[in-house]
């Protein structure tokens, strides 16, 4: 695990940002698309000939355009699968986020569908195929009044007005798309729809790379007249069109629509883990909206104070909250150098308060050694960190490292002589709740409020985000700190 990190950052990981990936290709399809589109002409006779032009006949710029049309909308079949297997995988289509998975789904239709109206519209003999296919799986359901294969009888049949209506599809279900996209992630706070810099160039430059080297091409054009010979299909998207031919329309159908309905059901057909979740103290919450603005999945709102005047309190919209706390990491009525009332803060998780968590740490740290002590603190995604406890070493376990309020940093380290600090959690750019690391790092760097408040405090903070399979960079890293501080206190 450490060797993949060492020549692939995870901040590069794509499995990381696989909805953004989506989101980014989504934009060169769209892009590349409408520099097609302006040379694209809308007739049985000029279809072909104007796609040949494009690829052919513009100094490589049509032939990349084409090619970034293709592979981009291929790549996006990739993300946006493995994109569903892996929230599958990770279980995060339960409880609060049951939204965001169920307002996918459809958006694997429309892809599908984008994608299949495009190759028709080349009208080559991959089109053909596709147009005879697709009117055979139209033509069973029973819905249809005028059989959709009479449009495709031989080349008499098939009009100009026939390719307006298709171009029309091809612009109306990609911008549906787009507003599933949106509407799919709108729960979501601060959600990442561009992956970072770096990878989004890389990407594209192997986009660009593959159109030149294997360029996108058309069979030879349509001929309804003559029979159908064996085309190559892009198995990406027309992968069920062989079924259509073996099995017959009717279990085609009935497998598309039963795998829709299973993944539509699968947030009822799981229970989810049992959460705790956050809870509003109006006593203690000044209203600072450090919370609302910091929640990854917007469970909270603000409203007026139930009885300080001019006053705003957050509210927690028990539904949508998962439970990751990260909310109490940002509430500034955490800290622990109050002179009383230590033990309230304005927002906190029910059954794990961070204060308990805070009485714990303490206690543990009274029964260590009196010098070199290190304290870490990780997530229940993350190292199972007590096999890393020592004489020196005592660990803090929460949801999520964003649960974590600054201010318990500088007071473990002013008023319990804690020597260093070593966050770990998640790996970087993969955190569960997704916003946890990057909220934690703008904090320390006092980009963000709450922050660390004392320099020497800042100091003493180091961060690891490596993961469940970073155990062994952990201790690495326990006994490089364990060494400064040697050296220091020598
Ligand atoms: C065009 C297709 C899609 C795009 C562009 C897309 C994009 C995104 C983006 C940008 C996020 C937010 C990531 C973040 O900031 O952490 C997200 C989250 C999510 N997506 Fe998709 N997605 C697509 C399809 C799907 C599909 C097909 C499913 C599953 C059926 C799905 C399930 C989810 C879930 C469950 C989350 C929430 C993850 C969490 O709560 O941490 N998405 N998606």
């Amino acid at each position: 695990m450490s060797h993949v990190r060492r020549w692939l950052p995870d901040s590069w990981n794509p499995l990381y940002s696989l909805g953004a990936a989506s989101f980014y290709l989504f934009w060169i399809v769209a892009a590349s698309g409408l520099y097609l589109f302006v040379f694209f002409e809308t007739s049985i006779d000029g279809a072909y000939l104007s796609v040949e032009h494009i690829t052919h006949e513009q100094y490589y710029i049509g032939l990349v355009m084409r090619g970034l049309h293709r592979y981009a909308s291929v790549m996006m079949a990739v993300t946006v699968t493995v994109h569903l297997i892996r929230e599958l995988v990770l279980g995060r289509f339960t409880g609060p986020r049951w939204f965001s998975w169920v307002s996918g789904v459809p958006l694997l239709w429309l892809l599908f569908a984008s994608a299949i109206g495009g190759y028709w519209l080349v009208w080559d003999e991959r089109a053909q195929y596709v147009a005879l296919v697709t009117a055979r799986l139209f033509d069973a359901l029973p819905i249809v009044v005028e059989p959709m294969a009479f449009g495709f009888i031989d080349n008499a049949t098939v009009s100009d007005r026939f390719f307006t209506l298709l171009i029309f599809l091809h612009v109306g279900i990609p911008l549906s798309l787009l507003l599933g996209m949106f509407i799919h992630i709108k729960r979501i706070n601060n959600a990442s729809i561009f992956p970072p810099r770096q990878y989004a160039a890389w990407l594209l430059a192997c986009l660009i790379v593959v159109s030149l080297a294997v360029p996108a091409t058309s069979l030879g054009p349509a001929d309804l007249d003559a029979p159908l010979r064996q085309v190559e299909i892009d198995w990406f998207y027309m992968n069920f069109y062989p079924l259509i031919d073996q099995l017959g329309p009717t279990p085609v159908w009935l497998a598309l629509l039963g795998v829709t309905g299973v993944l539509m059901a699968l947030p009822l057909m799981v229970r989810p883990k049992k959460m705790p979740i956050a809870a509003v103290d109006p006593d203690f919450c000044n209203g600072c909206g450090w919370c609302f603005a910091d929640c990854p999945y917007e469970a909270i709102y603000m409203k007026p104070h139930d009885y300080k005047p001019n006053h705003e309190q957050a509210v927690v919209i028990a539904d949508s909250c998962v439970g990751c706390g990260i909310c109490a990491g940002a509430c500034p009525s955490a800290t622990p150098f109050k002179s009383f009332n230590q033990a309230n803060s304005g927002i906190d998780l029910i059954g794990t308060k961070n204060v308990d968590l805070l009485s714990m740490v303490r206690e543990d740290l009274g029964a260590r050694e009196k010098k070199g002590r290190i304290l870490v603190v990780g997530c229940h995604h993350g190292v199972d960190l007590t096999r890393l406890e020592e004489a020196d070493t005592t660990t803090m376990t929460l949801e999520c490292i964003g649960q974590l309020p600054p201010s318990y940093m500088d007071f473990l380290c002013r008023r319990e002589s804690l020597d260093a600090v070593l966050l770990t959690g998640c790996s970087e750019g993969n955190c569960f709740y997704r916003l946890g690391i990057d909220l934690q790092e703008q904090r320390l760097l006092r980009l963000r409020e709450p922050h660390v408040k004392f320099s020497d405090v800042k100091e003493k903070i180091e961060r690891l985000w490596v993961g469940k399979g970073g155990e062994e960079a952990l201790r690495e890293a326990i006994e490089q700190i364990r060494e400064e501080l040697r050296s220091e206190m020598a």
